[in-house]
């Protein structure tokens, strides 16, 4: 037990009384006990390379390239991506995938090249494989963005799953970002990496990993392209990156390295290469759309463990309500339930939600619930016995169910992994939705069994069905929330099929984005945790989940009021723009911090609601295109080495350029600008890139950018579209995109197109339609006229 493991069990036991501490300790035992009966130990294992290269067999989009001991299947698919498995990997079957693999391109040829090695040339990549089993990514000029040296298997002589490594190359100036939603990057920075979900147990901050969201999904930026590369095995494993280096002088450049590990699993990958748009976008066409979230969902969200009443939830709202501060969803954690049990209410202190859940909605708010897997393990208890009755509950290799510990106590686990158990789970949202709730969030769901040492998961040894195929939790754990957000999802559209149901989950892995989207689970208040919660948000939309945003305030203790300001006015921009905080935790209400935090609050808050039209524009983007809303500032320029670097800014879709206060006692921040003229928002003074500037960031806003050209959607005055127009660089052009939002249901709008330029010594904006421009229905007000 190690010092991190102790404050883990005392926080159980803390929180949970004496004998849910000593059921932790009773279930890691179990826990242990498990794994050493139900898993074959690994023993003597041998190592294997693919050896020379044999023969070729064609195909469409690619073929087979036999080695003496492996072969390798690669197939460029329709969309442009790339598909490789070796030992014979397909594609499917796949958790990532959305529906059946893409179809192959037959332009994509598999011909020989030189040194007895072998080629597939595709529109925008060339797959170049060595006799030896080299892999080579070239863009359709040649140049190499990755070189995957022959993988290696270890296979335990006596049978079970083969342990792999690959180790790739990259380029000396790439850099890397991606795997999943980490608390250190958004650049992935010289270190090892776990793919294995994981709930820090503690609040987690900058150097905490691996956490919640895990996936082998890295996304690699380099002068000649971006790549992004998916190794589509969800069992644990590690990714030790290491930056490469150029020479200076005449010395030579180091390439970057990847060096993956996986316990088991295929060994299969897809790469898509491209701009970063055009790889997400790829991305988003194999993997799925992004959910698009209700308009709701786009405003300003309350959290809370500890409402602890239906009194102290109206007392909260009245709050807002008086003081004329915007609120549009409360969310209600495991206190109002029935002894922490899911799908169920405590009567006593919440005896009518669903009056409660009426009225909030007629003045426009929402209520959220908390979801979390783990069911009490008790008869009588009516999920419990619905899920008995299913057969829904993990179970070990002697087939008993497998007790963990959770909020409720001994608890059982759904296998999400089982589409029975998918829809039974999706039936019980109907008891949610009779109180009055109108969205959902995920917990708990890694899945977590609270530990009193070693891991706080499920035994490796459990069961699970895998869609038929049976597997153990080695195989499960990180699908285990994607899983149960699909059940939450494909549940609540056949409960409510005219509302786009809202769900989002704090665990998940590649492919959660159609089931809705994530939060950055329980971020240590603190600077680095506010550091920390923006690295989370704009990796994750590189991973293709562009729905997120951290607890405002952080997670435990006491934020001081200039942290609380600075986290809250980085979330106002935020796709997820939520306030919670723990049992413990000190107030997190905007007026709980003195008038002047009050009041600089209220203008944040405002200006989230005025962009509302600008969110919805991006949520629809997000759902079309694969492009997050919130982007590292390299986005358009990934070329830009000083970009590449950046991890204290963002792009909000291709409009406006964020610049959070991440420091205390900071009145001036540095910004580094891409290409280009931008405007600061509220000074209306223009600066242009590429270059560092420094902007007044007084307490009472952050620097927000526009690009000169820029055509934003927000809401007037009279609560109607409008169109901030920034006036374009001298002599230049500009646009935008927006999507009239059209309400809660499934209707997708047209993508309007406005365009803008300069007459004389006016700003013209027109639609840009197939009929050449046209009027506009909205009214204009440009901005940034005089300052040029
Ligand atoms: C852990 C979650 O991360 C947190 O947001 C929640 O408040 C607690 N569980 C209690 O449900």
């Amino acid at each position: 037990m190690d010092g991190r493991d102790l404050v883990r069990s005392v926080k159980a036991v803390g929180s949970n009384g004496a004998a849910q501490g000593w059921r932790t300790v009773r279930a890691a035992w179990r826990r242990r006990r498990a794994d050493a009966s139900g898993l074959v130990p690994r023993g003597a294992e041998r190592a294997r390379v693919p050896g020379p290269v044999l023969d070729v067999e064609p195909g469409p989009g690619g073929g087979l390239v036999r080695f003496t001991r492996s072969e390798l299947r690669i197939t460029v698919a329709v969309n442009g991506a790339v598909f490789w498995g070796w030992d014979g990997a397909a594609p499917e079957p796949s958790y990532a995938l959305a529906g059946r693999s893409p179809k192959p391109d037959p332009r994509a040829v598999l011909e020989p090249d030189k040194d007895g090695g072998w080629r597939v040339v595709a529109e925008r990549v060339t797959v170049v494989v060595s006799r030896n089993g080299a892999v080579e990514v070239r863009t359709p000029g040649g140049v190499t963005l990755r070189r995957d040296l022959p993988p290696r298997w270890w296979e335990p002589v006596g049978g079970g799953a083969a342990r792999w490594m690959q180790r790739s190359e990259v380029a000396a100036d790439a850099r890397f970002f991606g795997l999943g939603g980490r608390a250190s990057g958004p650049r992935l920075r010289d270190g090892t990496y776990r793919l294995w979900n994981t709930d820090p147990g503690l609040s987690f901050g900058p150097g905490d990993d691996p956490l919640y969201i895990t996936m082998p999904v890295q996304m690699v930026v380099a002068d000649a392209a971006t790549h992004l590369v998916f190794h589509d095995s969800t069992w644990d494993g590690t990714v030790t990156l290491r930056e490469g280096e150029e020479g200076a002088g005449s010395g030579h450049d180091r390439a970057g390295t990847s060096e993956l590990r996986m316990d088991g699993g295929p060994l299969r990958c897809w790469v898509m290469v491209g701009t970063p748009a055009r790889v997400l976008r790829t991305w988003a066409s194999l993997t799925g759309a992004a959910a698009l979230p209700p308009t709701w969902a786009l405003g300003h969200h309350h959290a809370r463990w500890g409402f602890g009443s239906e009194q102290e939830v109206r007392r909260i709202v009245a709050g807002y309500q008086e003081r004329g501060l915007p609120l549009d969803a409360v969310h209600l954690d495991i206190d109002h339930f029935d002894a922490h049990q899911v799908f169920t209410v405590d009567r006593e202190r919440f005896p009518k939600l669903p009056m409660l859940a009426k009225e909030l909605r007629r003045d426009g708010i929402r209520l959220v619930s908390i979801v979390d897997p783990a069911v009490k393990a008790e008869r009588g208890n009516a999920v419990y016995d619905s899920g008995s009755a299913v057969d829904a509950f993990v179970r070990d290799s002697a087939r008993r169910p497998v007790h963990g510990v959770v909020w409720p106590g001994e608890s059982v686990y759904p296998d999400f992994t089982r589409a029975r158990v998918r829809r039974w789970w999706g039936e019980l949202y109907e008891e949610r939705l009779a109180q009055g709730f109108a969205g959902f969030w995920h917990d708990m769901n890694e899945p977590v069994s609270f530990a009193a040492f070693g891991e706080n998961t499920l035994p490796r040894s459990a069961r699970h069905d895998l869609e038929g195929r049976g597997g153990d939790h080695r195989e499960a754990h990180n699908v285990y929330a994607l899983c149960m957000a699909q059940a939450g999802y494909e549940g609540l559209r056949e409960l409510t099929p005219e509302e786009r149901p809202f769900t989002f989950s704090r665990s998940g892995w590649a492919g959660m984005q159609r089931y809705g989207g994530t939060w950055s689970g329980d971020v240590a208040t603190g600077w680095p945790g506010l550091r920390a919660s923006l690295s989370l948000v704009v990796g994750l939309g590189l991973c293709g989940v562009p729905y997120s945003g951290p607890d405002v305030g952080g997670f435990e203790g006491s934020p001081s009021p200039e942290l609380y300001l600075r986290w809250f006015q980085l979330g106002a921009y935020l796709p997820l723009f939520r306030t919670h905080a723990s049992l413990r935790a000190g107030r997190r209400e905007p007026w709980e911090f003195g008038d002047q935090i009050l009041e600089h609050a209220r203008v944040a808050l405002v200006e989230r609601q005025r962009l509302l039209p600008y969110f919805v524009t991006l949520a629809h983007l997000a759902h079309r295109t694969g492009a997050p809303y919130v982007r590292p500032v390299w986005w358009g320029a990934p070329e830009d080495r000083a970009l590449r670097d950046c991890d204290d800014a963002f792009l909000l879709g291709d409009c406006l350029l964020v610049a959070p206060v991440l420091d205390p006692g900071t009145d001036r921040r540095a910004v580094q600008l891409p290409r280009g003229h931008w405007y600061d928002t509220v000074t209306e003074e223009c600066y242009e890139g590429p270059a560092q500037v420094l902007l007044d960031a007084p307490l009472s806003r952050i620097p927000v950018l526009a690009r000169a050209g820029a055509v934003i959607p927000v809401r007037g005055a009279d609560g109607g579209l409008q169109l901030e127009v920034w006036a374009p660089a001298p002599g230049g052009t500009g646009g935008g995109l927006v999507v009239p939002d059209a309400g809660d249901g499934w209707d997708e709008p047209e993508i309007e197109r406005y365009v803008t330029r300069w007459e004389g010594k006016r700003v013209i904006v027109e639609r840009d339609g197939e009929d050449g421009a046209s009027a506009l229905s909205y009214p204009v007000r440009v901005r940034g006229l005089g300052v040029l």
